[in-house]
């Protein structure tokens, strides 16, 4: 079967990873959550003391990048990669409230942008991939196959961000989590550099009404179906 890439684009908290993890068992495709990456970044400028609730020192962090190598590491218990910071596992750390109230300013910057979209396109060179993130379908992988755009409303996407991090036994309530949800939305779409637009060739899924399985449903189809016409 013809291996082909498959960018999945959309808002926050759309249910992008679940689909992608899905498809890329389905199909035996690499799996890259292009989020992380800037999350990853994102909690080096924490840890570093360059960003703060009312500080930013972007230079600091241009001139660190260098220094900040990024990889993924296949967990076979969990089933999928994850995201390690300088060698260090970091897949906890970056799925907090604190990272995610910074990471739209740091994922702002040209010069994160260029080099993280340069590392996700080697990452898919050999195709067989499916990568999510805002800009995969626009930038990374302007010449996908197949471009899927996931959408839903931002109470559905606040209320499972919520659950999701309640359960991890994060404290959070839903009302912060709502504004962060509306805030990313804001700040992503825009931004200057590669704002989250829906590329001309995507297709568009509302999820906000569908179960985990009527989606997967829906987009295994259009998967095959696409997998087919170019075979
Ligand atoms: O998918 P996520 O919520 O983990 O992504 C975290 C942030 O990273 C998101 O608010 C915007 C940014 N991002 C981006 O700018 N481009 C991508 N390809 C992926 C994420």
């Amino acid at each position: 079967m013809r291996k082909i890439t498959i960018a999945i684009d959309g808002f926050s908290s759309t249910g992008k990873s679940t689909i992608a993890k899905q498809l890329a068992n389905k199909f035996q495709y690499v799996y890259v959550d292009s989020g992380a990456m800037y999350r990853a970044v994102t909690l080096y400028a924490m840890q570093k003391g360059f960003i703060s609730k009312n500080f930013f020192n972007s230079d600091k962090l241009i001139s660190d990048l260098i220094k900040i190598n990024l990889t993924f590491k296949f967990n076979p218990v969990l089933g999928f990669a994850e995201m390690y910071l300088n060698n260090t596992n970091i897949e906890k750390e970056i799925r907090t409230l604190e990272v995610s109230k910074f990471v739209s300013k740091v994922a702002e910057i040209s010069e994160v942008r260029r080099k993280l979209v340069e590392q996700q396109q080697q990452m898919g060179i050999n195709k067989g991939v499916v990568m999510d993130g805002r800009d995969i379908g626009t930038v990374v992988f302007q010449n996908a196959e197949l471009k899927l755009f996931i959408n839903a409303s931002a109470e559905k996407r606040a209320k499972r961000r919520f659950d999701e991090l309640i359960q991890r036994g994060d404290k959070v309530t839903f009302d912060e989590i709502l504004k962060n949800v509306q805030y990313r939305d804001h700040v992503d779409s825009t931004r200057e550099d590669s704002p989250l637009i829906i590329a001309e060739d995507a297709i568009e899924i509302d999820n906000s009404d569908m179960t985990l399985e009527e989606q997967f449903k829906k987009i295994y189809k259009i998967t095959l179906d696409k997998i087919n016409e170019l075979s």
